[in-house]
């Protein structure tokens, strides 16, 4: 999709459809909508008179062939109240105009960005919300012919002056958004079009088109290093697991600067194993691979944005399978750090491998840790699809986070993992269990078992399980992978 900066005055645009985003307020026809009201004869003013047009959040007022405008369309779209639009309200608005106007088979559209907002920023989260709200997960349909798609965009409002702040958030919108659509691809592909093997292929290949350093260790590379945790997991399936390491190094690293780990789950397929889960709904689980494909996506992103930090992604992979090899409730695993666990649940098998993926970032020289995994159902329960559920073991660390994730517009929520909880876990035959002895607080007992094996480092913990996959479409994002946690990221590593 092309997408350029406009300057021309809105009335003279020919595009198949001019948007601009409306507020909620006693007269919503003001500055730019009024510019373009005049153009357009008080059209705006008749609306807003008769009540069709009122700046309500994601109200939709189409109007076809607007006398005195080049457009063919106009369309105006609510985004509520003036004191609450914030970045997050314009790249939803953006999504959704764009979702509004493809489902109607338009293919270019120019986007006005209101009195003050033409800004770096502006340009960046339009970039984001279009490209964004313009992926789909069609890929393995054969019947192309009702396809859609927008072709073009231009985003208008930008002086000459103002143009070149323009010009470098659209190309860093588009690297985030690339990026994030780069994950959902992979989040989105069957656990037969993905096994670890495949993931790590694609991994490698995209590390290596980007710059990137990238090292794969196979079965027996796993088995050297004593990563018995995730093997325990793979040792039930015929796929072999992978640990896919992708390094990116700045060009001139502060000395005794912070190295970022980011580890992130990719079981392809998450069965439960010998405690098996019920079939209904089993389908979804090959979006168990979220959490791994979010990082490899942050990853992409970081070799084009070049932040002045080094980032160390560790994404172990495998698949969870029932079968004669599978290990059982009652198992006993070493992991790589030396510590035992009782394995009383094996479908608590992402703090398995995340456990030898934190042990293993360290080891490699990360001094700061992230993971991200769809880790519990019980994060379904406490938060549904609407927050990332946020474990953190150090406050200053985990306060940066949530302030990148309210700066990018990904909603998270701190979640508690008390010293209290340890006990829940406390082995009877092993160090620790995968599992709680007790009931309740399931997604903090899943945190407090990763936690095991970070040491003294500051480390955070992003539960995806509710907000990687959405079951039904938003008006800006089709239904599906989210990829959601990347912006966040990519915008926590871009501070340092
Ligand atoms: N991949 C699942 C987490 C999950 C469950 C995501 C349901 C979305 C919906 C994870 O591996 C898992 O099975 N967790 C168990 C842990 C339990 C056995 C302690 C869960 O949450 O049920
Ligand atoms: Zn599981
Ligand atoms: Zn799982």
């Amino acid at each position: 999709m092309q997408i350029t900066l406009e300057s021309k005055p809105f009335a003279a645009l020919e595009t198949e459809a001019l948007v601009a985003y409306v507020f909620e307020e006693t007269d919503p026809v003001q500055g730019r909508v009024a510019e373009i009201d005049r153009s357009a004869g008080g059209l705006l003013r008749r609306l807003a008179k008769s009540g069709e047009l009122t700046g309500k959040m994601l109200e939709f007022t189409l109007v076809h062939a607007p006398a005195g405008l080049k457009a063919a369309r106009l369309l105006l779209i609510g985004a509520g109240k003036r004191e609450q639009f914030n970045s997050a309200v314009l790249r939803k608005a953006a999504g959704a105009a764009l979702r509004y106007l493809k489902s109607r088979s338009v293919k270019n559209l120019a986007f006005v960005v209101r009195e003050g907002d033409a800004t770096e920023d502006s340009a960046q989260t339009i970039v984001e919300g279009a490209l964004a709200a313009d992926f789909e997960s069609h890929k393995y349909k054969t019947d192309k012919k009702n396809d859609k798609r927008i072709e073009s965009i231009g985003i208008a409002g930008y002086s000459e002056a103002e143009r070149a702040k323009g010009e470098k958030g659209l190309a860093k919108g588009r690297i985030i958004a690339d990026s994030q659509n780069f994950a959902r691809d992979l989040i989105n592909e069957p656990s037969n079009k993905l096994t670890p093997t495949i993931l790590a292929q694609k991994a490698e290949a995209m590390a290596k088109a980007a710059g990137l350093s990238v090292e794969v260790l196979d079965e027996k590379k796993i088995a050297d290093l004593k990563m018995g945790a995730l093997l325990s997991v793979a040792q039930g399936s015929v796929e072999p697991p992978r640990m896919i390491v992708i390094t990116y190094n700045p060009a001139n690293p502060k000395p005794g600067a912070p190295v970022i780990g980011l580890i992130g789950k990719a079981v392809t397929f998450d069965t439960g194993g010998i405690s098996i889960k019920p079939s209904e709904g089993m389908e979804k689980m090959k979006y168990d691979m979220a959490g791994g494909a979010t990082m490899i996506g942050v990853m992409r992103a970081l070799a084009s944005l070049k932040p002045n930090v080094k980032v160390i992604c560790v994404v172990p992979s495998t698949e969870n399978m029932p079968g004669g090899r599978a290990q059982k409730p009652g198992d006993v695993q070493t992991a790589m750090s030396g510590k035992t666990i009782e394995v009383l649940n094996t479908d608590a098998e992402g703090r398995l491998i995340l456990a030898d993926g934190v042990h293993y970032a360290k080891q490699l020289g990360a001094t700061h840790l992230i993971d991200a995994a769809t880790l519990t159902g019980a994060i379904v329960v406490a938060l549904a699809g609407v927050n990332v559920g946020v474990f953190g073991s150090d406050q200053a660390f985990t306060d940066k986070l949530l302030a990148s994730a309210k700066a990018t517009g990904e909603k998270m929520w701190p979640m508690p993992i008390d010293e209290e909880y340890r006990e829940f876990i406390k082995g009877t035959v092993a160090d620790i269990q995968n599992i709680s002895s007790s009931k309740g607080a399931g997604a903090t007992i899943g945190a407090l078992f990763i936690k095991e094996f970070t040491g003294d480092s500051p480390w955070i913990h992003l539960d995806i399980a509710g907000t990687a996959w959405h079951d039904d479409a938003k008006p800006w994002l089709a239904k599906g992978p989210t990829g959601v946690g990347l912006r966040t990221l990519v915008h926590l590593i871009m501070s340092y």
